[in-house]
């Protein structure tokens, strides 16, 4: 039985007030309405449009931001050899030009390295400020494509095309962009909002059962930390979610986006409030490094919610009974709840205290208070000294 009451959203509608039903689309296997969520931003706001067949609407977007008729798709080989032709053909049907611009797929992509390798082939195209690049791919390439576009002749126009369930979900939307450093995930990089951005599920009919349910760690964080409900649904549909049922992962992904849009469009920077979306994401991210990147993202967020929420109770600041809610949340996605790596606490909190969020020598975790609650203002998070977070995640461990 649920711990909480009620259904997301409006029972009719899923849409909140920022939305509206823009139009719908006959395409592939079903008839679903595209919806439109406005994210606001400090370069003017950008929609979010979630349905089948709505990237037969990039060529439109392209032409209306890059006057060249001119853009870059950047994108992963593994995605470009899918989907490559299909795009770059519906922009050269509207007489726009595609770049290619391709790197290996994988999180081991996401380095300085690449970055310079895919500015160099724009500069080797002869792009000037009046092209715009596309993003075609997963939250790997959403990251690397944004940060090329964000410092390319100073920043150029960008439309986002997610091809996972994970840059859908979460990764394409709120400006976030970089790449990886040694030290650490996402420690260099840019706030760049994409001009649009294009969620097509059609996409996902060619993913990998297992990427296809990672990105659903990032939409049970949302829920966790902002809408129960909606994590209760999640779990509910778990079934429904992985096979692809089109309603269904249509309404995820836009609910999803409103809870995220509902933050970033308050704290585009991250001075406050956004910070609840790192949630999991302090142990997630040190597993991730720890793990030599071998860790898929959605892998390391889950497990990492786990953990924060078993910090969260042990300080004293999260309800009893919550990080054992949110295993049960994870599980039917096949998400793990753990990660033998937790047996190293003294190495997790070392990167912990180099992760960016970390100010003066201190580990801030979110200060989740229960499903669906964190705390606000100077609550938002609870910081926790190395030797704590050593002992604490020691000590779980030693339950597990
Ligand atoms: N910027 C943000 O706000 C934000 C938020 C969450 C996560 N992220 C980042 O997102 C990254 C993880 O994203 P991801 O899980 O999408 O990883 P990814 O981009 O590496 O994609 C995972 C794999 O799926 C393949 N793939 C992608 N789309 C496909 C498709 N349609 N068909 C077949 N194969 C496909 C890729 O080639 C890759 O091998 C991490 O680097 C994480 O830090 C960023
Ligand atoms: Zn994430």
């Amino acid at each position: 039985m649920s711990r909480r009451s009620g259904r997301f959203g409006t029972g009719a509608t899923l849409l909140d007030r920022r939305t509206a039903p823009v139009y719908g689309l006959q395409r592939g296997r079903s008839l679903i309405g595209c919806l439109e969520v406005s994210v606001r931003s400090s370069s003017g706001g950008y929609p979010v449009r979630v349905g089948g067949g709505v990237r037969g609407m990039l060529p439109e977007v392209a032409a209306s931001i890059a006057s060249s008729g001119r853009c870059a798709i950047i994108a992963d080989e593994r995605v470009a050899g899918l989907w490559y032709h299909e795009v770059a053909s519906s922009l050269a049907s509207h007489g726009i030009e595609a770049v290619p611009a391709f790197f290996p797929a994988g999180e081991a992509s996401k380095t300085r390295e690449s970055w310079a390798a895919l500015t160099d082939v724009l500069m080797d195209a002869a792009l000037g400020r009046d092209c715009c690049v596309v993003s075609l791919g997963g939250g790997v390439t959403g990251d690397l494509a944004g940060f090329v576009a964000a410092t390319f002749l100073r920043g150029v126009p960008f439309v986002q095309l997610p091809t996972t369930t994970l840059a859908m979900i979460d990764a394409s939307v709120g400006g976030k962009t970089g790449v990886d450093h040694p030290a650490g995930k996402n420690l260099v990089g840019a706030f760049h909002a994409p001009a649009a951005v294009l969620a097509d599920p059609d996409f996902l009919a060619t993913l990998d059962a297992g990427i296809r349910a990672q990105g659903y760690a990032e939409a049970v964080k949302h829920g966790v930390i902002l809408d129960a409900a909606y994590a209760e649904w999640l779990a509910e549909r778990a079934g429904a979610l992985l096979e692809g049922d089109t309603e269904a992962v249509q309404r995820s992904v836009v609910r999803s986006v409103e809870l995220k849009a509902g933050v970033v469009s308050d704290d585009e920077f991250e001075a406050g409030r956004r910070r609840i979306l790192n949630f999991g994401h302090t142990v997630g991210h040190a597993l991730e490094l720890e793990s030599g990147y071998t860790l898929g993202h959605g892998h390391a967020v889950a497990a990492g919610m786990v953990a924060e929420a078993r910090i969260g109770e042990e300080l004293g600041v999260t309800a009893a009974g919550t990080a054992d809610a949110i295993r049960a949340l994870v599980g039917p996605f096949g998400l793990p709840a753990s990660h033998p790596l937790l047996a190293h606490p003294r190495r997790l909190a070392a990167h912990m205290i180099r992760d960016k969020k970390t100010r003066s020598g201190v580990v801030h975790i979110v200060r989740l208070e229960d499903l669906g609650r964190t705390g606000v203002g100077d609550a938002t998070t609870v910081p926790v000294r190395e030797d704590e977070l050593v002992r604490i995640i020691g000590s779980f461990v030693a339950e597990d």
